[in-house]
């Protein structure tokens, strides 16, 4: 009996040994788990969601950063987050990313910084930033436009000078008629000069003459006739885009908060408020760092500068859209109305050169491509002959038109001059901090 008493005591201690193990072993694996959940948690914060998950480690969120942009592409609609190229109003105009997945890539762009070696938008943003127009679409369209009848001729471009242009295909352009040859002069030489620096947003355009040979005209030839229009004139076409919104000038970018780039307001790399912004958002910022370097270069005042100029008499100007800017569909910014640049932004330099210094003083973050191709003009001072070679070469009726004068090509070098020293200024600053 004692023998029987002693084994069952055995087994009942082995039996309380085994559930104690199994209890503590349990116990420390869910531990774990809820430790490395508090960890994901602390580190991104906003990337953590209630509600159902296939994944929840912490390489959910890294993974979606990891993947290089080919790969990324695969993913397409399936994951939600990243989208093959979408057209945009044409074709040809893509973008890499949608604003479907606006969210989730906001997320990610707040766990890295967007700005990189002191003064330059990240690498990652770049890859994943709008193509805009770009070359071959505009050299299609500019060929397609060139071949074709305008059917009709209607207001829709803005003032009486502007029509809205129907081609024998149904596509659309914007015909600008210029008070004189500075306007169109200025629209096209504006185009080709932003083509030099890779800046995407301004529509393709070409140049036509009314009295043309061929067939162009002829059938809205009565509607020429009644706008009044010179047969001699040459207009500009620029591909319409449908359905543009307006354009609100970024918080960050108000003269309410700008400043010379420093410690204070403006769009520079110590602005905490960059480090919250949504992909879209930065998306946006950059291509407003592209267009103060245009318009400063071009001088022209017809955008940012005009509404500055207004601020001093009309506080909420900014809060309004801001001039000869629009927003395509999928949240591309397309610079259109740039005919006050260039000839015409020169010739009043006097009245506007303080507010075009404030603007550009206002911006210490750049797309390094832009950066690039300014050091290039700089280093070869050769902003006049690159810029008429690319005129001569895109525009049949450039000797017709015309170009710059010595003087005005002059100061288009020393405006890159000028802007190749603020960058070197911007990125020194800020690679030291
Ligand atoms: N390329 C384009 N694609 C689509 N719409 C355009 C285009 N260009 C101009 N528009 C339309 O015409 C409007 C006026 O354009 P634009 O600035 O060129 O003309 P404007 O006579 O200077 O007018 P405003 O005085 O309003 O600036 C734009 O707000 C837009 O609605
Ligand atoms: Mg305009």
């Amino acid at each position: 009996m004692k023998i029987v008493l002693a084994n069952l005591f055995a087994l009942l201690f082995l039996c309380t040994c085994l559930s104690v193990f199994y209890v503590w072993n349990t116990l420390e694996s869910r531990l774990d788990r809820y430790k490395r959940a508090f960890q994901v948690l602390a580190d991104h914060p906003r990337s953590f969601r209630p509600g159902p998950s296939t994944d929840p480690s912490p390489k959910t969120f890294r993974a979606l950063l990891a993947v290089p942009g080919a790969q990324r592409l695969h993913l397409g609609g399936r994951s939600g987050v990243y989208n093959l190229s979408v057209s945009m109003g044409s074709p040809d105009h893509h973008m890499n990313g949608d604003n479907e997945g606006s969210t989730q890539r906001g997320e990610a762009a707040k766990l890295e910084s967007p700005v990189e070696e002191g003064s330059f938008w990240s690498e990652r943003l770049e890859e994943q930033l709008a193509a805009g127009f770009t070359e071959e679409h505009a050299r299609a369209w500019r060929d397609r436009a060139r071949a074709q009848r305008v059917v009709r001729l209607e207001p829709g471009c803005g003032r009486i000078s502007n029509q809205l242009a129907t081609f024998s295909d149904g596509t659309k352009a914007c015909v600008r008629y210029g008070i004189n040859a500075d306007q169109v002069q200025g629209e096209t030489l504006t185009y080709c000069l932003a083509t030099l620096l890779g800046i995407t947003n301004l529509p393709p355009i070409v140049l036509s003459q009314l009295s043309g040979v061929g067939e162009q005209w002829a059938a809205v030839r009565k509607r020429v006739d009644g706008l009044q229009w010179s047969e001699r004139a040459v207009v500009s076409l620029t591909e319409w885009v449908a359905n543009l919104t307006g354009v609100v000038t970024p918080a960050l970018l108000r003269q309410e908060s700008t400043g010379d780039g420093g410690g204070g307001g403006g769009l520079h790399p110590l602005r905490h408020e960059l480090r919250n912004k949504t992909r879209v958002e930065l998306f946006e910022l950059m291509q407003w760092s592209d267009l103060i370097l245009l318009d400063y270069l071009t001088a022209n005042f017809d955008r940012l500068v005009s509404n500055l100029f207004s601020l001093q008499w009309d506080p909420r100007v900014m809060e309004r859209d801001t001039n000869n800017l629009l927003r395509a569909p999928r949240g591309d910014l397309v610079f259109i109305d740039n005919e006050a640049g260039l000839v015409h932004g020169y010739r009043v330099l006097g009245m506007w050169e303080k507010f075009h210094d404030t603007v550009l003083g206002s911006v210490c973050v750049f797309r390094r491509r832009t950066a690039q191709r300014v050091a290039e003009l700089h280093a070869r001072q050769d902003a006049r002959a690159r810029l008429l070679e690319l005129y001569q070469d895109t525009e049949p009726l450039s000797p017709v038109l015309g170009f710059l004068s010595d003087e005005h090509a002059g100061l288009l070098q020393a405006r890159i001059d000028t802007v190749h020293r603020h960058i070197l200024h911007c990125k020194e600053k800020y690679s030291r901090l």
